[in-house]
């Protein structure tokens, strides 16, 4: 694949205000114990939800960053989104509660290999180099990387990007590895989350932001001025990370994805956050 079409393959957007959450919707599947939304500090959250109330369950500690929508957000007090509610049902067939730590996102792998968190859920695509370090589980969703640019941009296409383009990311993301392979690394400014690149996009601080397409869809339905360049995609898939050490669990994770699968659970989840109506 070359540069360009790879680059139609990022994806971006953000912005996060509470306002986009709240479009967000979605039940609530765990709450935030820190009234803070920022994934600078760890913040942490218990699944209290009753079904995954067991006896002598030992919590499945799950590393995302909620800074994410639809996949894992932050809506008033609670974790919501499609990775938390598949994570809810995932512990519930280990008989195990969920605990989420909500990180900043380029920690997720590191804390996952070093045993700090059972495993890492966040969106997060599946990379050759990431395998070097953490092993994942089956896919369970697709992703897509999208280009977000101000409405009067001149940038109509992924073809006018350049390594004079000032590319917005978020740090660590397969938006930035790619951006900076494609544009070089000076191309790029890396945000902590999509929100920070988007309200960088909206006073012009950078000319595009590349991040995955549905974070992209929520960050532009939050924000006036703003699209995303209709252009060839690239799919990505999303799995969940474990600790090379950790096979037991692997498996674990997969059957549980499996049944969650046939059972038409994982369709319906997705579905509720993105109506396929709606696209
Ligand atoms: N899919 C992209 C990646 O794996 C971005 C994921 C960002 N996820 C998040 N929860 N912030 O690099």
């Amino acid at each position: 694949m070359n540069n360009l079409k790879r680059l139609a393959a990022l994806a971006l957007a953000l912005c996060m205000s509470t306002a986009m959450l709240t479009a967000c919707g979605g039940s609530s599947t765990g709450s935030v114990s820190d009234d803070s939304t920022e994934a600078s500090e760890e913040t942490e959250a218990t699944q209290d939800d009753a079904a995954t109330q067991e006896t002598d369950s030992e919590a499945l500690v799950m590393a995302t960053n909620a800074t994410f929508p639809p996949y894992e957000y932050v809506e008033g007090s609670e974790y919501e989104g499609i990775d938390v509610e598949i994570a809810g049902k995932i512990a519930e067939k280990l008989g195990r509660t969920l605990d989420i730590k909500d990180v900043e996102f380029d920690s997720i792998i590191g804390g996952v290999q070093s045993g700090k968190y059972d495993m890492g859920m966040a969106g997060m695509t599946v990379t050759d180099e990431r395998k070097q370090s953490v092993n994942f589980s089956e896919s369970y969703a697709t992703g897509i990387q999208s280009v977000i640019v101000a409405q009067d941009s001149e940038i109509a296409s992924v073809d006018d990007l350049s390594s004079d383009t000032r590319i917005g990311v978020q740090q660590g993301t397969t938006g930035d590895i790619y951006a900076s392979d494609d544009y070089g690394a000076d191309a790029v400014t890396a945000f902590k989350n999509g929100a920070d690149a988007t309200q960088a996009l909206l006073t012009g601080k950078v000319d595009c932001v590349i991040i995955d397409n549905e974070p992209a869809k929520a960050f532009v339905a939050a924000n006036e001025g703003l699209k995303i360049l209709d252009t060839s995609y690239t799919e990505e898939e999303y799995a969940i990370c474990v600790s090379k050490e950790n096979e037991e669990l692997l498996d674990e994770i997969n059957g549980a994805l499996e049944e969650l699968k046939a059972d038409g659970s994982i369709d319906e989840i997705i579905e509720k956050y993105i109506p396929s109506d709606a696209q």
